[in-house]
């Protein structure tokens, strides 16, 4: 049994079902829920990076009207920051402080402003020791990691013998490049409403997680996972600082517990600077060598970044070395040194984004020393298979992206010589690099009903973090139901719901479509099923294979005459509804096959050459992400991915004290992002993919591929105009000077 032509509303650029619900305010976030005896809880934070607290007086804070509680270490309760799974958090245990920025209180009161003023009044003494702050300075520390690295794959990794390639090499390119720290900076900041109802615990949580968070939350609690229940419904934005619960989370489940009410506590901007997760700084070494005709021979790509004392976070930038380019000698590394700083964590693209900034712009300077063009020395070391696993690809386009994005943007009127394009007095640059990101999947289950009414209710856990989620599910679900998409109703965000993996690591789409499906075509077939073997059915006793379904009916693909609704078939049987549950999960496909979206980033800057300002001025990006959910919603992730790579290259900066290890420009005045007059028109195409291998709707996510890229594309462009290659990001004009 199939579902017909019609109803295949897969891939079509349907707007968000959600879209309305947004611009009217209707949308709920985290912060919005209406509940009743709300309180507020505002977190003091350490202004220290090292030490201990030896006194903290909060005797002025507690005669505040309206405040409820002041918890500091002196009375918390017990918990347990390390336990749950993820980031390690701090949830006010002991007077250690170990960076700057950690919640070391927090103050409860009936208003927002009430406990805003009365966490200003909390008066704290630290027995202050010296902090290890600067990562460059501290090199001597760096140590090669015991854990794995997302994937699972081990911190070093070696093929062949990169000394030997080297020596046989050619021509070599050895470069050092660093990234600076980011942060996140969703545009929703992190929420969390918690709410004690009797010993069980609701938390409305900003969250790309919820199913991690309530792990997380109980096991810092020491309470059963049953006995949280998290409710996200809408998310503003996640790109990873909002992949694991931080010390907030579980903060507001103690303090709500101690006033005997329910508390908001929404960390202010300045307060996501630190607690919450940032991009480490890398230190990247790129070593190439190559034959006289560009091909390979060596490839070494070592990378050093930050984490914190007390947890470990890796910074993968080695990972696409490992897999894009054929090379007989390949060795990847990632050295961590700690400081003390909060723990960094995912953000868009962990270790792609930054790696593909080194090892792209390393690749762009070896076409330089070999005077080959840059897709065509891509196109030379192109890798058949996975050269470090020695397995195919699942699905890979890439050459078609090359040839395509070339095409679209004109690369052939490219004079490749440095400073001799020019548009008026501008200097003109074109850069290009390749994207590339993994495919990831996890478990995920789904449930279907299909109602009386002939509509249809589909649920799964998960979370939409502005990707589009509950539109893209609504059409994978209306497909495998045979129903047009305003019949379906697809929802999220409640651990009551199907269990589904975090969304981390673009897998959402390619995890919960998969369920989603099987879950929708059960539930269609079991319907279909009462009706083939019910007398009184016009389909009756015709073979399954021979029926499809559409628009909510069920017909016979070659007497049309022969239909019934799915609706007179429940009403006959009288039944409210049908049900199924599906729970789907990835085989041993990963074994056989390596699994990679792949892209090409081309970009185009206009460099002012008396102030040195880099302007991006056009951009073709193309891309090979298997089948397309939604035409609409996956322009739109491509596009976000290149205009945070536009940041990345050009202005992404967190600059930290280093004497106390406090932010110095912890706000979006400061730190800049890009804005609508930084962004160019930018232009996305698709390659048509089919991978039969990945999943069961050929889904690669397109979260984060959309970044990979970006800031080579940008610093090769920006050589390209002025003769200058800067290693360094954030490319700021002083720079170029
Ligand atoms: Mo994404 S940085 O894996 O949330």
């Amino acid at each position: 049994m199939n579902t017909g032509d019609k109803n295949t509303v897969v891939g079509k650029p349907l707007n968000r079902v959600d879209g309305h619900l947004k611009v009217t305010g209707g949308a709920r976030y985290s912060a919005e829920f209406p509940v009743a005896k709300l309180t507020y809880g505002v977190t003091i934070q350490s202004t220290i990076a090292k030490g201990k607290i030896a006194q903290i007086d909060t005797k002025a804070a507690e005669q505040v009207p309206g405040v409820l509680a002041v918890i500091t270490h002196l009375n918390a309760p017990k918990a347990s920051g390390e336990k749950g799974g993820g980031h390690k958090v701090q949830v006010l245990q002991d007077n250690i402080v170990l960076y700057s920025g950690q919640h070391i209180g927090v103050v409860v009161a009936d208003t927002f402003e009430r406990a805003m003023y009365a966490a200003s009044l909390v008066q704290v003494r630290y027995d202050e020791e010296k902090p290890t702050i600067n990562m460059r300075d501290n090199l001597a520390k760096a140590y090669l990691p015991k854990g794995k690295m997302p994937g699972e794959e081990p911190p070093d990794l070696a093929h062949g013998n990169v000394n030997q390639g080297l020596a046989a090499a050619a021509v070599r390119v050895e470069q050092t490049y660093t990234t600076p720290i980011e942060n996140h900076n969703p545009m929703e900041p992190h929420a969390t409403t918690a709410v004690w109802q009797g010993d069980e615990l609701l938390l409305y949580d900003a969250t790309q997680g919820i199913f991690s968070t309530q792990e997380k939350v109980a096991g810092v609690l020491g309470i059963e996972p049953k006995k949280v229940r998290i409710m996200s419904y809408f998310v503003g934005g996640g790109f990873g600082c909002k992949g694991s619960a931080w010390s907030h989370v579980p903060i507001a489940a103690i303090a709500a517990r101690q006033v005997n009410r329910p508390v908001k506590l929404v960390l202010g901007r300045i307060q996501m600077y630190g607690p919450v997760g940032f991009r480490p700084e890398t230190i990247q070494q790129v070593s190439l060598g190559a034959t006289r005709d560009g091909k390979l021979t060596a490839l070494r790509h070592a990378g050093t970044s930050q984490t914190s004392t007390f947890d470990e976070f890796i910074e993968p930038v080695g990972k696409s070395a490992r897999m894009l380019y054929a090379c007989p000698n390949i060795e990847t590394s990632h050295h961590l040194v700690q400081l003390d700083q909060g723990t960094p964590t995912f953000m868009r693209a962990p270790g792609e984004a930054s790696g593909s900034f080194a090892l792209e712009s390393a690749m762009d300077e070896l076409a330089y020393a070999l005077n080959i063009d840059p897709v065509e020395l891509r196109l030379r070391n192109y890798a058949d298979v996975d050269p470090s696993k020695g397995i195919p690809w699942s699905s890979k386009s890439l050459k078609e992206c090359y040839r395509l994005g070339a095409e679209k943007f004109g690369w052939q009127k490219r004079n490749p010589q440095p400073r001799s394009m020019r548009d008026g007095n501008y200097l003109l640059g074109w850069g290009m690099a390749t994207a590339t990101y993994p495919t990831n999947r996890s478990p995920a289950s789904a449930i279907a009903q299909i109602m009386a009414d002939g509509t249809a209710v589909v649920q799964s856990g998960s979370q939409d973090i502005g990707t589009g989620t509950y539109t893209v599910m609504t059409q994978v679900a209306a497909e495998a139901l045979g129903l047009p998409v305003n019949k379906v109703r697809f929802e999220l965000g409640d651990t009551k719901m199907p269990k589904t993996p975090v969304s981390g690591g673009s897998q959402t789409a390619a995890s919960v479509s998969s369920a989603v499906h099987l879950a929708g075509n059960q539930a269609r077939s079991q319907l279909l099923q009462l009706a083939l073997a019910d007398q009184k059915s016009p389909l009756y006793s015709s073979k399954a294979e021979d029926v499809i379904a559409e628009d909510g009916s069920f017909f016979l693909k070659n007497k049309s005459s022969a239909s019934e609704t799915y609706q007179a078939i429940l009403a006959r049987h009288g039944m409210k509804m049908i049900e199924a549950r599906a729970d789907a999960k990835p085989g041993e496909e990963k074994k056989k096959f390596s699994m990679h979206a792949f892209g090409s980033q081309f970009a185009e800057v206009r460099v002012n050459p008396d102030s040195g300002e880099v302007r991006v001025t056009r951009w073709v990006g193309t891309f090979g992400v298997g089948r397309i959910l939604n035409a609409k919603t996956a322009n739109s992730q491509l596009i976000g991915g290149i205009v945070y790579g536009i940041g990345m290259a050009l202005m992404e900066h967190t600059v930290t004290d280093p004497h106390r290890g406090r932010v110095v420009n912890a706000d979006l005045a400061e730190y800049h992002v890009p804005v609508n007059a930084d962004v160019p028109p930018i232009e996305v195409f698709f390659v048509d993919e089919h991978d039969p291998y990945i999943n069961p709707l050929g889904v690669k996510g397109i979260g984060e591929i959309g970044i990979t890229g970006t800031a080579a594309a940008i610093a090769n462009a920006v050589y390209h105009a002025t003769g200058k290659r800067v290693r360094d990001l954030p490319i700021t004009l002083d720079k170029l000077l």
